[in-house]
This record gives structure tokens, sequence and C-alpha cells, in this order.
């Protein structure tokens, strides 16, 4: 099977949904590739992963070690690997420099970088040389101690204005595909209008072109999480369970069993 192309994914707009989840190792990788068309490094890898209170502290080298991973763990899957934040935002050349490592080090195809209007010319730059880029608009995590909190965006008409602006430039700086996050309904349906490449929503709307989530949260790994998640399983319940079954086992001597243990002759 060949890997999907950046063309193949700008194809989609207003056809068979995208269906894209991240991804942060070679395993969870390996168990999503065939039913994805995208697999995202997202830089959600600081919480999810490392615990940190936010994106802001998550570096280019982390996002090239799990992007890596991700691509050794997947053949069918577009891996797009989040710019973090501090590595692409100060220039065109500066985004250039971050961006082509990522791709060198971990062989993914294409980037995925924060902003609307302000990061247009860096992804015209990306794009004209070589480095496919998809927009993230709306709430954008990275922008956090700006944001002041994580809630959706779009509720006044300057928002709404400015949303559709963001991601018009966006489109017309050549991003392949526009991450729509935490945007109210109707304006993510406008957005998803207005421009010619596909949108990715994440708490944003089903007609967006395609849907994101964060893997962990949609297999249940959490007790908190956003509105905008559905559990589609409860592994947390699941793992401690086993934990737990395993932890009595070990107590009461039940484990390891005959069928664990080595016979000194076969
Ligand atoms: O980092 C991430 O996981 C993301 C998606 C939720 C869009 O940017
Ligand atoms: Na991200």
């Amino acid at each position: 099977m060949k890997r999907v192309t950046v063309p193949a994914i700008r194809k989609r707009k207003g056809g068979e949904p995208l269906v894209m989840l991240t991804a942060y190792t070679v395993r969870m990788a390996q168990l999503m590739d065939a039913a994805c068309d995208m697999l995202l490094v997202g830089d959600s890898l600081g919480q999810v992963i490392y615990g940190l209170p936010s994106t802001v502290p998550v570096t280019l080298e982390m996002m090239a070690l799990h992007g890596a991973a991700v691509v050794r763990g997947s053949y069918h899957a577009l891996v797009v690997i989040d710019m973090p934040f501090g590595s692409y935002e100060a220039s065109p050349q500066q985004a250039f420099e971050s961006a082509a490592r990522l791709l060198k080090e971990s062989g993914a195809a294409a980037v995925k970088l924060e902003g609307g209007a302000a990061m247009a010319p860096t992804v015209k730059f990306l794009g004209e040389r070589g480095i496919p880029v998809i927009g993230h608009i709306g709430l954008t995590p990275q922008a956090i101690n700006v944001l002041g909190g994580y809630g959706a965006r779009g509720r006044s008409e300057a928002e709404r204005a400015k949303l559709v602006g963001d991601a018009v430039a966006m489109d017309e700086a050549g991003a392949f595909a526009i991450v729509v996050e935490g945007v109210v309904e109707p304006i993510a349906v406008e957005i998803t209008q207005a421009v010619k490449c596909p949108t990715i929503g994440i708490g944003a709307s089903a007609q967006c072109d395609g849907q994101v989530l964060v893997a962990e949260d949609m297999l249940g790994l959490f007790e908190r999480t956003p509105r905008f998640v559905k559990r589609y399983d409860d592994l947390a319940g699941r793992i401690s369970a086993a934990v737990e079954t395993y932890a009595d086992e070990v107590r009461s001597r039940a484990f390891p069993g005959p069928d664990q243990v080595y016979a000194p002759k076969d």
C-alpha cells in the first residue's frame, strides 16, 4: 500500500471525510495506521506523554523523536508533525530550519503550525521550498498565555471575522489543510465553505472535511476531557482492572503459573 500523499489529501475537499488521530509512539501508530488517512504527531504529547502543564514547553527534539517513531510504525497514513512553540514564529527562515529538521530526522512528509493571517507568509515560504503545511486556527493551545483559557472561539462578530480571515489567508498561502479547533459550529461551517483546502475539525462541525481527536482522549484514558471529545472506549478502566488482577495474582502466587515458567528439559 502506497502512503497517502499531500495532493491526495487536498483532493478530498468536499468528499469523503478525512480521518485523523494523534499518534506519538510506534505501537499506537501501528494500531491506527490502516484506519486513518493522517496521523498527527501532536505537540499535545507535552501533556499526554510528558505530563507538562501545556504545549508551550515542548521542544523540537521531542517532536523529531516521536515523529520518527510514528513513521516507523506506519506505512499507509500521511504523518504530520506539529511544529512546537518557539520553533517557527520568529521568521519564515526560522520556520524552514525547524521544519526541515523535523522532516529530515523523522521521515514525515508534512508539518502543522498554529496561527492565521500572521503565519500565512511562513506557510507560503515553506511550501515554495518543499515543505507542505497544515494550518491550525481557532483555539490554538500554544497561545494559552495570551488566550487565558481553552474556551471556544467565534462567539463575537469580531472573532468571527478574524477566524474567517485567518482561514482564507492560510488557504491562499497554500496550506494543504486547516485544523479548525474549538470554534462555534456555524463559523466552522462558514470557514469550510470559504476555503478551497480541506478543513479538519476538532470541537468544530461534522460539516468540516475531516475530523481529528487526541487518540488517548477518544480511547478513554483520561478522566477529564473537553466537551468535543467522544469516548469510544474506557481504556483507563480496563488498564486499571488488568493491573489490579496482576497485582492480586502476584501477591497470591497465582502468577507466574505453569505456562509462564521454564522446565529444566523439554
Ligand atoms: O497537538 C494536537 O494533538 C493537535 C490536535 C488536537 C489538532 O494539535
Ligand atoms: Na497541537
